[in-house]
């Protein structure tokens, strides 16, 4: 009777009182186990009343132990985070990437060229010989089909060879074939040339190049065009120059060179002294070229542009190495951002 009530009346949240609790009542030692011990002694008789009472005592003593130890867990696990959280503390800062050097000046030309209506066009980069180069007026013998520079996926005599596009200009034979003049659109891209990889060379690329196909489009259209989309991109005051070149699709066609950025033209590495540095190849739509993707070269004319995305991005960021494009070194690549 003093021990139920010295039960009843038991409560503590602290385990070593609890156990105390425990081993004092239900201990291999404990006053249970005594009084069971105890009961051996008694007669028969007085065990059917006895025996009924030790139980209740033994069953009282089981469940206030199981209700203490339960409760007093459950608010010590509760309130362990709560005591080791210091608030006063600084945060963990979280990492956010950032877009890639080549995807801020792609989205940049994009951007500029979209002010004056060109739309963007996209295509495959598995190609057939038909869209790489037949239907862009490659002679049959041009060093640009030679597995040199081509990674070819299949030859086909019969049907045309199957390879990784070198240029975009895949995508504006798409274009034509498609629809109908006028066209104004860039073709962003990667592109693939069979190089030994070293800091000015690599075997894929990215590429984007320029069509404008309508009635009466001239050359001065193309310079007036490349010239604002480089005064845009380098800053107002960026001279530039045309220089005669070739190009199976394009007649007549020329390179543009920009005042090197770095320098300023004053002769750098970049520029290799010379205070210009290449940035695109240009030209008129060869008639024949219109001709193979079914548009009437009397009656339209048109100028392309293509340009190395690479180039450009490693002019405006003074980038002297191309394979850190493709090496993902977080340190590399998170010294470029821009809200584009
Ligand atoms: N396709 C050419 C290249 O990859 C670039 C170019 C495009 C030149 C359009 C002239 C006109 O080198």
């Amino acid at each position: 009777n003093q021990y139920s009530s010295e039960i009843e009346s038991f409560s503590s949240t602290n385990p070593a009182e609890i156990e105390q609790f425990r081993i004092r009542f239900l201990g291999s030692k404990g006053i249970v186990k005594e009084l069971f011990d105890a009961f051996r002694e008694v007669s028969n008789e007085e065990k059917k009343t006895l025996g009924k009472v030790l139980n209740e005592f033994k069953q009282l003593a089981e469940a206030k132990y199981k209700a203490v130890f339960e409760h007093s867990n459950s608010l010590n696990t509760n309130s362990k985070p709560v005591n080791k959280l210091d608030l006063s503390l600084p945060g963990t800062g979280i990492d956010i990437g950032s877009r890639h050097p080549l995807a801020l000046v792609r989205r940049e030309i994009v951007e500029i060229f979209s002010k004056l209506g060109f739309t963007v066009s996209e295509g495959p980069e598995i190609e057939d010989d038909w869209h790489i180069f037949s239907a862009l007026n490659f002679p049959e013998e041009h060093p640009a089909r030679d597995m040199q520079d081509t990674f070819f996926i299949k030859k086909d005599a019969e049907n045309g060879d199957i390879a990784l596009r070198t240029h975009t200009s895949s995508v504006q034979v798409r274009l034509m074939e498609q629809g109908k003049p006028p066209f104004r659109a860039i073709m962003p891209g990667r592109v693939y040339r069979n190089e030994a990889i070293s800091a000015r060379a690599h075997c894929f690329f990215h590429q984007i190049e320029g069509l404008y196909v309508d009635e009466k489009v001239s050359f001065a259209d193309l310079k007036q065009t490349l010239f604002y989309f480089v005064q845009e991109l380098y800053g107002t005051g960026t001279k530039v120059r045309f220089r005669p070149s070739y190009f199976p699709f394009t007649e007549p066609s020329a390179e543009m060179d920009i005042e090197c950025s770095i320098c300023k033209g004053d002769g750098c590495q970049m520029c290799k002294g010379s205070g210009w540095v290449e940035i695109l190849g240009c030209g008129m739509v060869d008639p024949n070229v219109l001709e193979n993707c079914g548009i009437d070269s009397k009656k339209y004319s048109g100028f392309a542009f293509g340009m190395g995305i690479e180039r450009i991005a490693n002019l405006k960021y003074e980038i002297k190495d191309l394979r850190l494009f493709s090496e993902n070194d977080v340190r590399f690549l998170k010294q470029y951002t821009s809200n584009l």
